[in-house]
């Protein structure tokens, strides 16, 4: 690892743009943020709210450092993206000997010999059958690119009617508007509607929050939550159903993982009904649960796989969509073919940094890593259970959500006002500023989650544990 925690680091919070505004004035008066709401810098009242933007200027191993030279642990690995940690000069030399050998050349009709390497080396990594890599240049796309297959091949097999899509409840699949009607949020698609029809959503496995009779009963639960799909099937129609979009552990929500039992149901109901079933990885691929391909660490083999995030560590975009040879057969023979693409998918620039990413995985046994570590890593969170704020800890690998809770005894949930006043009033900024980033998320019950980078080890868990707890106890007064 090229990470030099010695090195000298000028703090600062007076970097100026090229035109010579404040940065922060700058991103304040010009970039449009993700998912932002802007008014919480806007407010340049004496005594207003007047936040600035947060701004993270350097990246080394697990630690961040902000403009102010403040340093942090990167508790969510950027955004479940940088697997290899921050810092990794061989994936910035990667890039820069692709871009200066051939920076660009598009994937229609013509290829070029990093993508062609990285197709087959996903390819060999992805289980059974599923051979055929479609790049991409992020996760959105990929969702949006499974969908647009299944439609094609069951026009092309016969069976043109199946093109419904069903996915679970609170699950997020990305933002172009075919991903968005297979997310599960509504707050995330109201201002869109009416978004692509034909996207049905069923329960998802949160088992905390499981039907009274199921609760305790994690097999149970499972056979139930499974045989919700197959119920929607039913109610849309087998011949309209094309495909069921599932993650291996569901982010959105606060990490679900599945219970015992439900993956193998849900491909049996898959076969049944011949609907494709896509895992949707774009998190929980690249040791994020431990294996390559997450439906490794469940046992089960999709049809489609999607993928993005931590397949080049963040250093580069890109994303793939993995099917199966089955569903490539029919685009073999005469005038058939996709008509579907995206002028980066598959960049040289990321496919390079692609595999010089996956060549650390296997030299450093980044996912045995995780494979070993996820138990402390677990045991260690758990051990926050003791604090009266938290009901749940839950997760896989290296992606856990804590859920908070009300009262523990009954698992009554927060308001919308109290949860207002306690994610996004106190603790998303209490953790921040007690140096430790990571995700307060309300898009279903409060949870707090940490997917941080793969080099972690059990004692930056115990840190990220006493930080949290500090924060937790301290928000007991912020209610
Ligand atoms: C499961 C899942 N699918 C799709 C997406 C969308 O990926 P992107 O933001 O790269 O478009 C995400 C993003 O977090 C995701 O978690």
């Amino acid at each position: 690892m090229s990470i030099n925690p010695n090195e000298v680091w000028e703090p600062t919070s007076d970097h100026r743009t090229p035109m010579g505004t404040l940065h922060s004035e700058a991103a304040r008066d010009h970039l449009w943020m993700h998912f932002t709401r802007h008014s919480v810098f806007e407010d340049r009242t004496e005594g207003g709210l007047g936040h600035t933007v947060p701004i993270i200027t350097k990246g080394q191993g697990w630690k961040i450092w902000d403009d102010r030279g403040n340093e942090y642990i990167d508790g969510l690995a950027g955004l479940f993206v940088v697997q290899a940690g921050h810092g990794r000069e061989e994936l910035a030399e990667a890039a820069a000997k692709q871009a200066k050998e051939l920076a660009f050349f598009p994937l229609w009709s013509y290829a070029h010999p990093k993508a062609i390497e990285l197709a087959e080396r996903l390819a060999s990594h992805a289980p059974g059958d599923l051979n055929r890599v479609f790049f991409t240049t992020g996760g959105g796309e990929a969702v949006e690119t499974a969908w647009k297959l299944a439609k094609q091949y069951f026009k092309l097999t016969g069976k043109p009617t199946k093109h419904k899509v069903i996915s679970r409840a609170v699950a997020y699949h990305g933002t172009p508007q075919g991903a968005l009607s297979i997310t599960g949020i509504p707050a995330a698609k109201e201002m869109f509607e009416p978004l692509v029809p034909g996207a049905h959503k069923v329960p998802n496995t949160n088992l905390y929050r499981a039907p009274e009779h199921l609760q305790g009963d994690e097999k149970a639960f499972g056979r139930w939550a499974a045989d919700r799909i197959a119920e929607a099937i039913e109610f849309e129609g087998p011949d309209t159903v094309a495909a069921v979009f599932l993650e291996p552990v569901q982010n959105s929500g606060g990490c679900f993982p599945p219970p015992a039992g439900y993956f193998e149901r849900v491909r049996e109901i898959c076969d049944e009904y011949d609907v494709l079933l896509v895992s949707d990885e774009v998190i929980c691929s690249f040791g994020r649960i431990g294996s390559m391909f997450a439906c490794d660490d469940f046992g089960y083999v999709p049809d489609i796989i999607t993928c993005a995030k931590g397949m080049t560590s963040g250093y580069s975009p890109i994303g793939a969509m993995i099917a199966s040879d089955r569903l490539f057969e029919p685009f073999k023979s005469g005038t058939t073919y996709f008509p579907h693409g995206y002028t980066f998918g598959g960049h040289p620039v990321s496919a390079a940094v692609a595999m010089a990413n996956l060549d650390i995985f296997e030299r450093e046994g980044l996912n045995d890593r995780v494979k070993q570590n996820a138990p402390i890593f677990k045991a260690t969170l758990d051990k926050l259970l003791d604090l009266p704020l938290v009901g749940d800890v839950r997760g896989a690998g290296y992606f856990y959500g804590i859920e908070l809770v009300k009262d523990k005894a009954t698992r009554e949930t927060f308001n919308d006002a109290e949860s207002e006043r306690l994610l996004r009033g106190f603790l998303s900024k209490a953790l921040f500023d007690a140096g430790l980033y990571c995700r307060a998320d309300d898009r279903g019950d409060p949870v707090i989650q940490l997917a941080p980078p793969l080099i972690m080890g059990p004692e930056q868990f115990d840190d990220i544990e006493s930080r949290l707890r500090s924060v937790l106890t301290e928000a007991e007064n912020h209610l």
